[in-house]
């Protein structure tokens, strides 16, 4: 039987036996891997942080630390397009819902107003609205995953029109902010908006069915979880788990080998396959192909058609976050929310135009995509899913690129890419200049699959690596990389390694999505906190550089069940948004007797998924 390979081991044989003895020198994150950081002794340690920590605990409403203000901005059925109708939950109704603020809002971006400018009080915020818990939506259906399969047609409309996205344009007033009533940018996305593909898979046969026979145009997006945003100021959102929307009998679905690697065919998570044909796999059994893409959304142009952009692949994208090449070309990075399933990035073929915004239009079809090894000696290759190159071949199942653009976990699964601890948010610290990739968890990892790029088996509580591109170049077609943190808490999860005066409240577990603030601190928070041990989803704070690197501080604590996402800060870092998602999703909770009324907390009001304003009570920064 293997044995796990000690910490030490791993350090070894990330850093080469001489480095690993000589003590460290120069290889930050292995600092942090192995715990030895100095530091200047204190009670709350060397941070650059100023705020006190939270305690960790978990309760019904939200936390925030002292000295800040949190504000909700919108709310599940608060009105975004003209004419939306008052919310009431015991009377929901499909045509409301699609005028209204949706559910579980994920990814936050904020586009400036007016379009180009630097200004920090006026914003297009845009926001991905992921999936649906039909338990705490509706009156009657029980609690937990099967509450998905009692809906009714209606009630599946309703949630059909609860996911895809909004654009809301929000302004500061004073110190708070509010939503624009009757602006001309206000929008709903829902899994039934038309859209478009683009890009190398446009038109191909797996993506025609008995609706488009073409395969050029689809209805709607799903599961829409973290995003980025492009240097042209377009909306990036990005489609993960679509495997849970699509029912019946996937027995006889051609390329069983893509579908099973998609989990396609598994048990579906709702009931929409029953009510309406397309999410039936044996009434369209190519519509599933027609998710799990990266959805470009132009906010400032509200009757633009939305672009699934092809040539960035198909897989369960969290995000996708850019970076600039030396030469001008765009670096789109984005992880596949699976375990064991992998890091990729695009790269444009031609730089983008920040003179020409029409240059940039289909910018995104064109260009090359990678995924990444982490070889055991710290560098990373990134490996292009070219076909025709390497194995990519016809014989292959890889005839074209658009067989690539389709088939991608299979393409890198031929090119042997280095399958990693659920790859979640991933974005590009702005002061440093590095890559932060976040790995969430992963409980399959066994212990004979264990390598320095994910050193724990059975990994309950995640990691977040830090990648260098070589000669600072996100164009580069490699670099190195090493680990910023092993999370869980020290002293108790085997491994745990942060910074040696990180507090019995400032570890986490379970990062998921990341926001840098202009300081270069990373602002991390959180989805699977260990709630038995009582402690709640939240943010996590910490220093990059310098003496305070990994000495993580609770800043803000979510309510129960809810995970806490869209993390982003205003340009000036006065305001810290974020969205509460899911709250009240907990073991028994149902619409009629919810775990919290948050964060209305009146009789007859579920919970709701809401967005989240923090700012300072003196007006400041947030965190220095
Ligand atoms: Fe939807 Fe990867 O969290
Ligand atoms: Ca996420
Ligand atoms: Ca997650
Ligand atoms: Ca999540």
């Amino acid at each position: 039987m293997a044995t796990e390979p000690t910490i030490g081991e791993l350090i070894e044989r990330r850093l080469g036996r001489r480095e690993a003895l000589r003590g460290l020198a120069g290889a930050g994150a292995a600092v942090a891997l192995s715990g030895v950081m100095s530091s200047p002794a204190s009670a709350e340690g060397p941070s650059t942080l100023t705020f006190k920590e939270l305690t960790h605990s978990l309760d019904g409403t939200q936390h925030v630390a002292e000295g800040y203000d949190m504000q909700v901005l919108i709310r599940w059925g608060d009105p975004v397009t003209a004419g939306a109708p008052l919310f009431d939950p015991a009377k929901q109704t499909a045509a409301a819902q699609e005028k209204q603020f949706g559910y579980n809002n994920d990814y936050l971006g904020l586009h400036p107003l007016p379009a180009g400018s630097k200004g920090s009080d006026r914003f297009l915020m845009v926001v991905n609205l992921e999936y649906v818990n039909p338990e705490l939506m509706f009156a009657g259906l029980g609690a937990g995953r099967d509450a998905g399969f009692k809906t009714t047609r209606a009630q599946v409309e309703i949630e059909m029109a609860a996911v895809g996205g909004a654009v809301i344009e929000i302004a500061r007033d004073g110190g708070t902010w509010k939503v624009v009533d009757g602006s001309k940018y206000a929008r709903r996305i829902t899994a039934t908006t038309p859209m478009e593909f683009s890009g190398p898979a446009a038109g191909h046969e797996l993506l025609k069915t008995i609706a488009d026979p073409t395969g050029r145009t689809v209805l709607g997006t799903l599961n829409n979880c973290a995003g980025g945003s492009t240097p042209w100021g377009t909306w990036l959102t990005c489609e993960e788990n679509f495997d849970a929307y699509f029912g019946g009998d996937g027995s006889k679905l051609a390329q069983p080998e893509m579908q099973k690697r998609y989990g396609v065919g598994r048990p579906p998570a709702y009931g929409w396959y029953r009510h309406v044909d397309r999410f039936d796999l044996t009434k369209e059994p190519n519509e599933p192909n027609r998710f799990g893409w990266v959805v470009e959304i132009d906010p400032y142009e509200p009757g633009a058609l939305p672009v699934k952009r092809t040539a960035l692949g198909r897989f369960k994208h969290e995000g996708c976050t850019y970076a600039l090449a030396k030469d001008g070309r765009v670096v789109l990075y984005s992880g596949d929310d699976e375990r064991s399933d992998y890091v990729y990035k695009f790269v444009t073929a031609r730089p983008w135009s920040p003179t020409d915004r029409a240059a940039n239009k289909n910018l995104l079809d064109e260009g090359t995509l990678f995924v990444a090894r982490f070889d055991d000696d710290g560098k990373v290759a990134w490996l292009p899913l070219v076909q025709g190159q390497g194995p990519l071949t016809a014989e292959n199942g890889f005839a074209t690129q658009g067989d690539v653009a389709i088939k991608t976990r299979l393409a890198a699964d031929l090119l042997k890419a280095t399958p990693m601890d659920r790859p979640e948010d991933i974005e590009t610290n702005p002061v440093n200049g590095r890559v932060y990739i976040v790995l969430t968890n992963n409980r399959d990892r066994t212990v004979d699959k264990v390598s320095p790029s994910n050193p724990r088996a059975r990994n309950e509580h995640g990691h977040i690596l830090e990648m260098t591109p070589s000669g600072g170049d996100h164009g580069a077609a490699d670099g190195t990389w090493s680990i910023f943190l092993l999370a869980g808490k020290p002293g108790h999860d085997a491994g745990a390694r942060y910074h040696r005066a990180t507090s019995d409240n400032g570890w986490l577990s379970c990062p998921d999505n990341i926001a840098f603030d202009s300081k270069g601190r990373i602002w991390i928070v959180t989805d699977g906190a260990p709630g038995a041990a009582g402690v709640a989803d939240g943010v996590y704070a910490a220093d990059t550089m310098g003496f305070g690197r990994a000495l993580t501080r609770l800043f803000y604590q979510a309510p129960t069940g809810a995970e806490v996402c869209g993390p982003i800060f205003t340009p000036d870092d006065t305001t810290f948004f974020l969205t509460v998602q899911h709250p009240g999703e907990d073991s028994g909770s149902t619409f009629d007797k919810p775990s919290t009324r948050w964060p209305d907390f009146k009789d007859g009001m579920p919970p709701r998924p809401s967005v989240v304003a923090i700012t300072r009570k003196n007006g400041g920064p947030i965190g220095s």
